[in-house]
């Protein structure tokens, strides 16, 4: 069964702890937390203090998304501040052998990103090496965007080398999720989902996950 992470981007921070729970109580297996540098991206989030909190307040997988340029440099504070998962762009780091390295030193899960741009052939060399790969099915920086259709393709290419190479390896899809387009991604070969507008925005959030998996 597809793993449902919810991304608090579009949670109501003024409450962060009741739609922590919210997540919790709809189902939500992972709380996905972005964070973006205003540099990588042209947008600024959050950082080090609010995944503190969050880390207190659940006992969640938390999967931080990093949107920052140099990403080595911060791994160590975000292991620290409680990320279990975490996952760097490919197109922000000079040596990506080198961040993975870090993140395997600090003892947490390993996810390298790609965004809408960069051709799948780009992570092949450090797929082995990696628990996830990060398709973005929209350009990073803003929730609420659509699903870039064209993604699909890239997924299956992505799958088609894992079977073949290392076939434990998640694919994770973030940007335009619901449950229209999660159909059409886990088809594709992906098998965890990321969504905020979607999950945060239902009036329902169990109905919500519920739909991202059947
Ligand atoms: C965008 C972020 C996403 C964002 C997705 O750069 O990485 O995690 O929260 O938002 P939705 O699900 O609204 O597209
Ligand atoms: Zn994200």
């Amino acid at each position: 069964m597809a793993i449902v992470s919810a991304s608090i981007l579009s949670a109501d921070l003024c409450y962060l702890g009741r739609d922590l729970q919210r997540a919790k109580d709809g189902g939500a297996d992972h709380i996905h937390f972005d964070v973006m540098d205003g540099l990588f991206v042209n947008n600024i989030s959050y950082g080090l203090p609010v995944l503190s909190c969050v880390r207190r307040y659940t006992d969640m997988f938390v999967d931080a998304h990093l949107m920052i340029v140099d990403p080595i440099r911060y791994i160590q504070r975000f292991a620290d501040a409680g990320a279990d998962n975490i996952t760097f762009h490919i197109e922000a780091a000079s040596d990506p052998d080198a961040v993975i390295g870090e993140i395997r030193r600090v003892g947490k899960k390993c996810g390298i990103a790609l965004k809408p741009g960069t051709p799948a052939e780009a992570v092949f060399p450090y797929a082995d090496k990696v628990d996830m790969i990060l398709v973005m099915t929209v350009e990073p920086g803003f929730g609420g965007q659509g699903f870039i259709e064209e993604m699909t393709d890239k997924i299956r290419e992505i799958r088609t080398y894992l079977d073949a190479h290392c076939p434990d390896v998640h694919i994770q899809v973030d940007g335009g999720i619901n449950a229209v387009t999660s159909a059409k991604v886990r088809e594709a070969g992906a098998d965890v989902l990321v969504a905020g507008s979607y999950l945060f925005g239902a009036a329902d959030m169990a109905a919500a996950v519920s739909s991202m998996r059947s």
